[in-house]
């Protein structure tokens, strides 16, 4: 599975088959955000089998976080669900995110997704909400450790 950046419009195929199947908006505000970052996971002909958005976006729940960032727009192929895609992303743009300086990732996660999540270590810390047109859906984040101190070496 290989995970890169991509612009927005990439994404919005799977959005729309995934996320939005009944005609939602996929063109999302902050899509375009300089800040933000898209990533696309491609299998090995290069067809995008999933995609998902990070933007820096203040916690509803940790206030005080430092530098924290906003999951979106999470969505794999239905045909290759369980295959690592969803894996691939989250461990990949959490990388990203540490090395960009950010302390916290937060989504709101659909019911059923909850599960995934948990196992890439986010904690749920909401009661279930809804969001109308969507479904249930329940607060959950990450806390991301300081990135190693980098830049060239001086000796
Ligand atoms: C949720 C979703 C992104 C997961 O993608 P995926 O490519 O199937 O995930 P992976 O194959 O990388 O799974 C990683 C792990 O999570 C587990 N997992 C995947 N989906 C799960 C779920 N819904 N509930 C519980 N565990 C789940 C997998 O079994 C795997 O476990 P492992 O650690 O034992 O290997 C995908 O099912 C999806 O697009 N769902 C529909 C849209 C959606 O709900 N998006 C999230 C919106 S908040």
């Amino acid at each position: 599975m290989i995970v890169d950046e991509v612009p927005a419009e990439v994404t919005y195929p799977l959005r729309q088959a995934v996320l939005r199947p009944d005609g939602g908006e996929v063109a999302w505000a902050g899509d375009e955000d300089p800040e933000a970052f898209h990533l696309a996971a491609r299998d090995a002909e290069g067809a995008v089998v999933g995609v998902v958005r990070f933007s820096p976006a203040p916690c509803p729940w940790r206030p005080e976080a430092r530098a924290p960032w906003q999951l979106r727009g999470m969505a794999t192929d239905a045909a290759l669900r369980g295959a690592g895609a969803g894996r691939a992303l989250v461990v990949d743009g959490l990388a990203r995110i540490a090395a960009r300086g950010g302390d916290l990732v937060w989504c709101d996660a659909r019911v059923g997704a909850a599960g995934f999540y948990e196992r890439m270590g986010f904690a749920v810390v909401t009661e279930p909400f809804d969001k109308p047109g969507i479904g249930p859906h329940v607060g959950m984040l990450i806390g991301l450790p300081p990135a190693p101190a980098g830049g060239p070496r001086s000796d």
